[in-house]
């Protein structure tokens, strides 16, 4: 499925201003087909602007976009053809029931007139709003929008999927049938390009991370060399009694000055750390009679990795 078997999607030094406020300043993204790639950022480092350019919703002031190995400047309907689109907000078109507003789009999109019945069936049953198929779009919740939205995104099977924040208003059963959803196009050669703020969700969906900083690509990670053993992260230890737990480990960070630790209910938070040096620790407070109830990983390893990343951004 991968096509020309080049890249997804290539941007280089775009550029985009509104105004006096410089969105993005010379950003580069490479985007690979068969994954997921994941966007994070700041609010206002300029992902939904990038997200409507490469949608070529939006003009850029300098650089280039190729979606699909066309140039989405010059050829926008090529491009257009060969992505999806979820917005972060859904449009107005509420007149319309579910099915004519799929319709709409799969009319749009070119698709043959005998295929869609079935097409739309298909996608609905995908997102799991079979039952509402005749009931107006303003009927639907938020998070039954935004899954009538990702359908919209796939109607005409696009090998570029753009998708700006699609799991902020989904319930927890959506949020897994996403992830699901997403996993199986992948597998499938799909390039996936995801916006998101729920870095815990992003670690068991993308393969990589691309870290947006006020207008620039500011780093760019496989998440297996995020999340991997050798990850710095926070710990959280557990201890039947704060007391012994807190002046061992003031004794421990003596040696580790890097290291920091937190006071928390039930015990503390420590790190950065790896896997191993989490457990050396764990080794040393028990030998020294800290009856220890428990350590695991504070937060994800993508959220530690995000805070390290920006720590002296803000
Ligand atoms: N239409 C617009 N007019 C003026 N300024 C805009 C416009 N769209 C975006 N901006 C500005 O561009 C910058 C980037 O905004 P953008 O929406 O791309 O950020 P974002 O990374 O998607 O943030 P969030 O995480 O909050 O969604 C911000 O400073 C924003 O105020
Ligand atoms: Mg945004």
């Amino acid at each position: 499925m991968a096509g020309d078997g080049g890249l997804a999607i290539e941007a280089r030094g775009v550029v985009r201003r509104f105004g006096p406020v410089e969105a993005l300043r010379g950003l580069d993204i490479t985007v690979p087909y068969g994954q997921v790639t994941a966007l994070v950022g700041a609010n206002g480092a300029g992902k939904t602007t990038l997200l409507l350019i490469l949608a070529t919703l939006l003009a850029p002031d300098a650089g280039t976009v190729r979606i699909a190995g066309h140039d989405a400047l010059a050829r926008p309907a090529e491009a257009r053809d060969a992505l999806g689109w979820m917005p972060d907000a859904f449009g107005v078109y509420d007149q319309l029931t579910v099915d004519e507003y799929l319709g709409f789009f799969a009319d749009a999109y070119g698709l043959p007139k005998q295929e869609r019945p079935r097409r739309i069936r298909a996608l609905l049953s995908l997102v799991h709003l079979d039952d509402h198929l005749g009931r107006p779009v303003h009927a639907l919740s938020r998070g039954q929008k935004q899954r009538l939205g990702m359908a919209r995104a796939l109607v005409h099977r696009p090998r570029v999927l753009l998708l700006d924040e699609p799991a902020s208003g989904l319930d927890p059963r959506s949020r897994i049938e996403l992830r699901d959803l997403l996993r199986s196009l992948a597998a499938d050669g799909v390039a996936v390009l995801v916006s998101s703020h729920i870095l815990s969700e992003l670690e068991e969906i993308a393969d990589r991370v691309v870290l947006v900083d006020h207008g620039r690509t500011a780093g760019d990670h496989a998440m297996a060399e995020i999340t991997g053993t050798s990850a710095r992260v926070r710990w959280r230890i557990r201890s039947l009694d704060p007391e012994p737990l807190a002046s061992a480990l003031a004794r421990e960070l003596e040696e580790l000055p890097w290291v920091q630790a937190a006071d928390v209910a039930g015990g503390a938070e420590v790190g950065p750390l790896t896997e191993g040096e989490a457990a050396g620790l764990l080794a040393r407070l028990v030998a020294a009679g800290v009856p220890v109830s428990g350590l695991a990983p504070a937060g994800s390893a993508l959220e530690s990795a995000y805070l390290a990343m920006t720590e002296n951004r803000r």
